[in-house]
């Protein structure tokens, strides 16, 4: 999976998506997915032959993929419950919870087949089709047509990072606080490649994709970019009205959810020699995805190596002072990962990279760094990613499947285990 011609993709459309605002924000009318669900249209019974899209993504949606259930879950006895909790009239109705579950654009931007309770439909991602619909499926209409008239650039990493992130990760708009998790929301996560392959995709990277002028990096670019993009909009949302948020505890959900909730029976020092800018008895940022990344930006060799490592401690211990000093050094942070996203993408990690890539995030793992199960599932996730691009994930799947194990309930989550788990995988490569 690659862009042919990465220089010119990144001419034609860079430019664009910068100007392409989230489809929640967009201005246009959202028809709604009746529009496109037609028989004659995204609705057929099953994938077309003769046409360059499947033609049959309605349907896979609506029994594939977990976005076609998001309203319907707003529904269910355990979001009755968060509601009531929250002292909300119903999950249903209230704005908070629309907004991530279903496409809630304001009213006078909902279409005459507009229905809210699709959930995260089609234009929750591909943007309002007031202006596309028609033309979009007209012969000689190109890619870039599409996107001047509203279609959101879902190829682009950058813009799809955006799309998926304003919904598991949240934004300054919209944010599932402390709150709403102690009513009993699940803690949300994110990896990009993970996820977009999770979804599951409802379309085929083929050469016809590739004509039609999409843009398809590498996996492990994906990986990483991912990787920057979700560090950069954690630090952001801490330079966010939302942080100071309370006049004594800033937003808990800012924080290492397992730093406060586990046992105290189980103890999770940082292992010797590991570094560890505060000290115990500390509560952290959820820094999971930076972490990662700086393991993986060590191996690669990239010239930002050491700054973001010193950056990285700076933030820790700017924690610890002011939500002044925190935010400037969060800023400095975002500055510093900024050009790290045109590195992931415009660089080829050759097969060899990928294997010394791989290497030193078991290498890490066994030595017990990621003791935290944010930066343990991303490092699992990244292995594993690493070595489906490789093609050999066959050669060690019972290790693999054994390590992930200790990544199943993550309220019982052992990072000693993880890290004898993670020994266990690089002896079995
Ligand atoms: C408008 C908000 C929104 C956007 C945008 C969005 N999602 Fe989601 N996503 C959700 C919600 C809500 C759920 C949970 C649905 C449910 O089960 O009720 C979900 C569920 C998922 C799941 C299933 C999660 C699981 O636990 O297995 C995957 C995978 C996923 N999304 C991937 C993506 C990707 C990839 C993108 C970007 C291309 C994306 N999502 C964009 C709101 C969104
Ligand atoms: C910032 C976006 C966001 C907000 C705000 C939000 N949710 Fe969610 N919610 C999600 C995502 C994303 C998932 C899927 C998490 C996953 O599986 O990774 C989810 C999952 C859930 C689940 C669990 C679904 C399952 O099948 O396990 C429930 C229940 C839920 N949300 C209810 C609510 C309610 C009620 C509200 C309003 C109080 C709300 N959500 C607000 C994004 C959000
Ligand atoms: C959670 C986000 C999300 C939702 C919801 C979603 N899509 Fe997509 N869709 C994507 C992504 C990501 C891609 C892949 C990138 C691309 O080709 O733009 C894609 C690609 C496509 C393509 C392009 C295939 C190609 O070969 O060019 C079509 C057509 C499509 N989606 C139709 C739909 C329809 C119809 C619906 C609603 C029934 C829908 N999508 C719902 C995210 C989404
Ligand atoms: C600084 C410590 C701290 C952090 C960090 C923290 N929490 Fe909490 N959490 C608490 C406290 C205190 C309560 C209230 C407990 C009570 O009422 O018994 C709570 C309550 C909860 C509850 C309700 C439990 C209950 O029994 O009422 C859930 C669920 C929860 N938190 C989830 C999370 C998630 C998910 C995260 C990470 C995104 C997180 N917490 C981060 C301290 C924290």
């Amino acid at each position: 999976m690659v862009c042919r011609k990465l220089a010119a993709c990144f001419a034609l459309t860079t430019g664009l998506a910068v100007a392409q605002p989230l489809p929640e924000f967009d201005e246009r009318v959202h028809e709604g997915v009746a529009s496109c669900a037609s028989s004659v249209c995204h609705g057929k019974t099953s994938q077309a032959e003769d046409s360059p899209v499947w033609l049959n993504e309605y349907r896979f949606w609506l029994r594939r993929d977990y976005h076609s259930r998001a309203y319907k879950t707003l529904e269910t006895d355990q979001s009755r419950r968060i509601a009531e909790k929250l002292g909300l009239p119903s999950a249903t109705s209230a704005k908070i919870c629309l907004d991530c579950h279903a496409d809630n654009v304001a009213s006078d931007q909902r279409g005459r087949r507009f229905q809210i309770s699709d959930g995260v439909g089609c234009e929750a991602c591909h943007g309002g089709s007031q202006d596309w619909l028609e033309s979009h499926a007209e012969a000689g209409t190109s890619h870039t047509d599409n996107i001047l008239r509203g279609l959101y650039p879902t190829d682009q990493p950058v813009a799809r990072a955006k799309l998926c992130l304003s919904c598991h990760l949240g934004t300054q708009d919209k944010f599932a606080s402390h709150e709403i998790m102690g009513a009993g929301h699940p803690r949300l996560s994110f990896d990009l490649l993970t996820f977009t392959a999770n979804q599951p995709a409802h379309y085929t990277v083929d050469d016809d994709y590739l004509r039609r002028g999409k843009i398809v990096y590498p996996a492990t670019s994906l990986m990483l970019a991912g990787l920057v993009l979700q560090s950069q909009q954690s630090l952001a949302l801490l330079n966010s009205p939302l942080y100071p948020g309370h006049p004594v505890m800033p937003e808990l959900a800012f924080y290492q959810c397992h730093d406060c909730h586990h046992s105290m029976a189980s103890l999770r020092w940082q292992p010797e020699g590991q570094p560890d800018p505060l000290p115990p008895g500390t509560v952290r940022l959820n820094d999971g995805p930076l972490t990662v990344l700086m393991t993986a930006v060590d191996a690669l060799g990239w010239a930002s190596a050491k700054e973001l490592e010193n950056g990285w401690q700076r933030l820790h211990q700017a924690s610890q002072t002011s939500v002044a000093v925190l935010q400037a050094e969060a800023e400095n942070l975002v500055a510093t990962l900024e050009p790290m996203v045109d590195v992931a993408l415009d660089t080829r990690v050759s097969a060899d990279e990928q294997r010394v890539l791989r290497r030193q995030l078991l290498d890490a793992a066994a030595s017990g760094r990621y003791r935290h199960f944010t930066a343990a599932e991303l490092a699992f996730l990244a292995v594993e990613s690493i070595s489906i691009s490789l093609g050999d994930e066959g050669g060690f799947k019972q290790s693999m499947d054994n390590w992930y194990e200790t990544l199943a309930n993550e309220d019982a989550f052992s990072p000693q285990q993880f890290a004898v788990s993670a020994r266990m995988v690089r002896t079995a490569l």
